[in-house]
């Protein structure tokens, strides 16, 4: 099919739910009032956001996308029996094209793909680019944003179950509340015959997961401090952006990566008219990536009513793939 249909189709195709647009200048001076101050990492993915995160999926230190890729590329026959034929894939955010690709490669005759995201833009161009390359499967994508509950379209060809695709370990970026609320909203999406499969970053030596976020190249850093770039530019900031500079460390007894941005001096930053004052060495809170075991994740799942039904790992017990389905 080509792009100019695939895209026509995708716009016909779309389901708006007008997600609220975004109040930068709200969520960070929310942030910066908190003791420790922190920052809504949701906004670093503005466009030269994406761009440095895409080159930290390629340093040699970011083990996280190379491995899961691997996993499936591996393990993608046994994905696809234990899902089980003709399934509704339902993706929370538009993601990473290659990990989908090869998702709807393996299955067997899915029915249709809904991506729910609350970019328009980077949900129509996936669906248009997917839809070129899986003329069978039905896009039907949705705007909206995946935290908060989203009736699924229904697709032509009746699905036999619902799966939800999260991979990346991205339900490591949420707190274990957050993440609970995120898996029941997933349960609700799947209904009681569904499945989600999730991609866990999981716990292992700390230096090797300190070092997937404290490349040598500098990438990541860059990543953080674009987060003070684009808020100098899209709100009324003057955060100095040399000013702060980027630490991620492993706390092990709470099994994540803290990443702040630490202030090198003594400083005030202006946000509209509100001040915030700064100690030498003072860190702000940007994001945490929640490393799992066998054990924990079972039982965040457990909270949500979810139970863990098939588990595939790379060789080196790196990162995982769970298949969950309602308890
Ligand atoms: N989901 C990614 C992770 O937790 C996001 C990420 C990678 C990230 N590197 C980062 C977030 C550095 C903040 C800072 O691994």
């Amino acid at each position: 099919m080509n792009a100019a249909i695939a895209r026509a189709r995708a716009q016909a195709a779309l389901t708006d739910l007008r997600p609220q647009p975004d109040d930068i200048a709200a969520d960070a001076i929310a942030g910066l009032s908190r003791a420790p101050k922190t920052l809504p990492s949701k906004y670093f993915y503005d466009a030269e956001g994406s761009r440095l995160f895409e080159a930290i999926t390629r340093q040699p230190e970011y083990y996280l996308t190379r491995v899961e890729l691997a996993l499936m590329e591996a393990q993608m026959p046994s994905i696809a029996q234990a899902i089980g034929d003709g399934v509704h894939v339902v993706e929370f955010g538009s993601g990473s094209g290659r990990k989908t690709e090869l998702l709807l490669e393996g299955l067997a005759a899915p029915v249709a793909y809904t991506p729910i995201e609350i970019s328009r833009t980077a949900l129509m161009d996936s669906v248009t680019r997917l839809g070129q390359n899986f003329p069978d499967v039905q896009m039907l994508p949705v705007c909206a944003d995946f935290t908060r509950p989203v009736p699924l379209p229904r697709a032509e060809r009746r699905a036999h179950r619902t799966l939800v695709f999260f991979p990346g370990s991205t339900l490591g970026n949420f707190s274990d509340d957050e993440a609970v609320r995120l898996l029941r909203s997933m349960r609700g999406t799947m209904g009681d015959a569904g499945c989600a499969l999730i991609g866990i970053d999981l716990d292992k030596d700390p230096a090797i997961i300190e070092a997937a976020y404290n490349d040598a190249a500098g990438v990541t850093a860059a990543f953080t401090v674009n987060l003070l770039t684009r808020l100098n530019r899209e709100i009324d900031s003057d955060f100095d952006t040399d000013g702060f500079r980027h630490r991620a460390l492993y706390a092990r007894d709470r099994m994540r990566i803290e990443t702040s941005l630490v202030s090198e001096r003594a400083q005030s930053v202006r946000i509209g008219d509100h001040a915030f004052d700064f100690a030498a060495g003072e860190a702000m809170h940007v994001e945490i990536s929640q490393k799992y075991t066998d054990a924990s994740f079972s039982a965040l799942a457990a909270q949500a009513g979810l139970r863990v039904t098939h588990g595939w790992n790379d060789d080196g017990d790196s990162f995982g793939l769970r298949l969950l389905q309602p308890a």
